[in-house]
């Protein structure tokens, strides 16, 4: 049977209007065209509940995409709802502090490992900004070493091709490594010896640390004490760098205190936002006592610091974490689906091309060079395509909640399977993918500038 396009009418009548005061038309680059094929994908939602979306034309979907990670319970929550209303009805943002900020705090401590003491913000990107600025003032060097994505920040941003505006000492100072790629840090250090301030990383990227499993079990059965993130830790200490893990993705989802309680690796700082809060904006900067005291002089300060909405939100969707279990959950609807899609896929003779991958509570959907098929977007936009027409909002990775059932990922297993046919059907002919898409094709939101540029423009210059 021949799945029809979807009707997009409203979505790109709004489009056109929003583009003319919008820039980009979205406030988010990897919520907007980039991210989803023009012409094939919704470009706004209506209205959310539990794991389910409806577009402003009224199609519906399963979303594995949840708002960008941060909802792990599933949209409109009903505890996180009534503790967030109850908050509104008592106010909301006041002018002194409200107890709110010590009920959340002796949360996360109850649950980090690393966390003596916490501070808030309201993105991931604070949390992450003050970490490094803190660093800077602990050790009194100005060069960082990071891993992953931290958010918009200069220091990170101004080492990609999107750092227009972005002066360039920033990119001059932070040096990025390879994760499970020892050596690559190994040779920052060297380089800039007695300089780098901190190491900030994503303690888990897709796949976890060297010498664990590869990805496809729990934690529990991971018992190896030596791997990549023992060996960044022994490279802090020795060469006098604050280890700061960036668990903004990693926090509340893979372990309820982090990649840190995984691993058991406690980091001197480390970053909360996303899944703490269900959606509701809020986000932590916690660490040791030690540390964190220099936040009483190093500037971390805004108006709506400590807003509770965010705490209140924060505090109800922990404890529901903690209460039902919600990342065994994860896991278990995860591993559904990834074992699922990887037989698929193995059924379909594609295994060369694509594979699912990571920890089952947030999968990612490698996508390989095979053939003449190297360009990843493109195989991207085609499943996105097909997959939006069956019911399934989806960008390239599986961002699993508390609300998504079986039920759920029958039905999304039954939209892969008929995606990935389609996708066979052109590799086996050696079709073209760009003759079948319905709209653009999805770009990279920014790539990475090689780092060894700023290692030639730093020498240049007197940098501390
Ligand atoms: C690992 C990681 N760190 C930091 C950030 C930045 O968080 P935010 O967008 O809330 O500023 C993100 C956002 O996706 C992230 O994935």
């Amino acid at each position: 049977m021949r799945i029809k396009r979807l009707n997009l009418k409203k979505s790109d009548q709004i489009f056109r209007k929003a583009i003319k005061v919008i820039p980009y038309g979205s406030q988010t680059y990897s919520k907007g065209v980039k991210a989803f094929s023009d012409g094939a994908s919704p470009k706004f939602l209506a209205k959310g509940k539990g794991c389910e979306v409806w577009d402003v034309d009224g199609n519906k979907y399963i979303d594995y995409v949840m708002g960008n990670q941060p909802l792990i319970l599933g949209y409109a929550d009903q505890d996180v709802n009534r503790a967030v209303t109850k908050q509104l009805n008592l106010g909301s943002t006041f002018s002194v502090s409200n107890k709110l900020e010590l009920d959340v705090s002796e949360l996360m401590i109850k649950h980090i490992p690393g966390a003596e003491a916490v501070r808030f913000g309201k993105n991931g990107a604070d949390a992450n900004s003050i970490a490094v600025r803190m660093s800077r003032a602990i050790t009194k060097r100005d060069h960082i070493a990071f891993c992953g994505y931290h958010g918009w920040h200069d220091w990170f941003i101004g080492t990609t091709d999107l750092n227009a505006g972005i002066p360039k000492f920033n990119e001059q100072l932070a040096h990025s490594f390879s994760y499970n790629d020892i050596a690559s840090l190994n040779k920052i250090f060297k380089r800039y010896k007695d300089k780098i301030a901190c190491v900030i990383m994503e303690p888990i990227t897709v796949a976890g640390p060297k010498s664990s499993p590869n990805g496809s079990t729990k934690w529990k059965d991971f018992n190896s004490k030596k791997n990549f993130l023992t060996e960044v830790k022994d490279l802090c200490k020795k060469n006098g760098a604050l280890l700061v893990f960036d668990e903004v993705v990693t926090g509340f989802r893979y372990d309820m205190g982090g990649a840190q309680k995984m691993y058991e690796i406690t980091p001197d700082l480390s970053c909360f936002a996303k899944a703490m809060s269900n959606g509701i904006p809020v986000s932590a900067i916690t660490g040791k006592k030690k540390y964190m005291k220099y936040l009483e002089s190093t500037f971390f300060s805004f108006t709506y610091g400590g807003d509770c909405v965010g705490l209140a939100a924060a505090k109800a969707c922990i404890n529901k974490l903690e209460k039902k279990n919600v990342i065994d959950h994860l896991y278990k609807v995860g591993r559904k689906l990834k074992n699922g899609m990887n037989n698929i896929i193995e059924m379909h003779g594609l295994s060369e091309l694509l594979e699912c991958s990571g920890y089952p509570c947030r999968t990612v959907m490698t996508i390989k060079n095979y053939k003449k098929y190297s360009k990843p977007l493109i195989v991207k936009t085609l499943i996105q395509q097909e997959l939006m027409k069956r019911g399934v909002l989806w960008s390239q990775y599986h961002s699993m909640s508390y609300s998504h059932k079986n039920s759920h990922i029958e039905t999304s297993l039954n939209a892969f399977e008929d995606s990935f046919k389609i996708l066979k059907k052109i590799v086996m002919n050696n079709k073209n993918i760009e003759n079948y898409l319905h709209g653009k094709p999805c770009e990279t939101v920014f790539t990475r500038v090689a780092d060894f540029q700023s290692v030639a423009t730093s020498q240049k210059l007197k940098i501390r």
